[in-house]
């Protein structure tokens, strides 16, 4: 059974692990330490057994959401998890009075394309060359916008 629990400055040190397995360039504690500080940043982890398996982060400002980071190990993916950690923010933005949701996805990523689009994304923007891997070649990124 996965439990989708609320996450808080206590969870940086897993949060930190988990992204690591799953982003080129992981996230160092400090870096979702920083967030947790700021304004209006949340964001729900996924749990089987107390061990994270992904998880969500997020920022609201009045009455707009983006995705910060969103993740899940990569052998949990594929059965629904990620989906899960969509819908519980759609859901929260909508009860919280959030009109739309934000958020920045490489153009290769097929497979974050799809979910969100098939999770009521829209594409409304390209950012040249918004990525820049480790080997330095750049990559555009698609914004996509939920209306709630
Ligand atoms: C993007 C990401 C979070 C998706 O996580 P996930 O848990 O695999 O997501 P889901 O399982 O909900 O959906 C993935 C696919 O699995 C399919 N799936 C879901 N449940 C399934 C099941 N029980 N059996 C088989 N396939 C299933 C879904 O149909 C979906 O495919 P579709 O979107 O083409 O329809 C994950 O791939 C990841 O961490 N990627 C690296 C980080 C990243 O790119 N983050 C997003 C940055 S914007």
């Amino acid at each position: 059974m996965i439990d989708i629990l609320l996450l808080d400055q206590n969870n940086t040190k897993a949060l930190a692990v988990v992204h690591s397995c799953c982003f080129e360039v992981g996230w160092d504690e400090k870096t979702f330490d920083g967030l947790f500080q700021g304004f209006g940043t949340f964001g729900w982890g996924a749990y089987q057994e107390g061990q994270l398996l992904g998880f969500m982060l997020a920022r609201i400002v009045f009455d707009e959401a983006e995705i910060l980071t969103f993740c899940v190990l990569p052998k949990m993916r594929q059965q629904g998890i990620g989906a899960i950690l969509v819908q519980t923010l759609q859901e929260h933005a909508k009860n919280v009075g959030v009109k739309s949701i934000f958020l920045e996805v490489s153009v290769n990523n097929e497979t974050a394309l799809q979910l969100y689009q098939r999770l009521g994304f829209s594409e409304i923007a390209t950012r040249p060359n918004y990525y820049r891997s480790l080997i330095n070649s750049k990559t555009d990124a698609k914004v996509l916008r939920f209306i709630c």
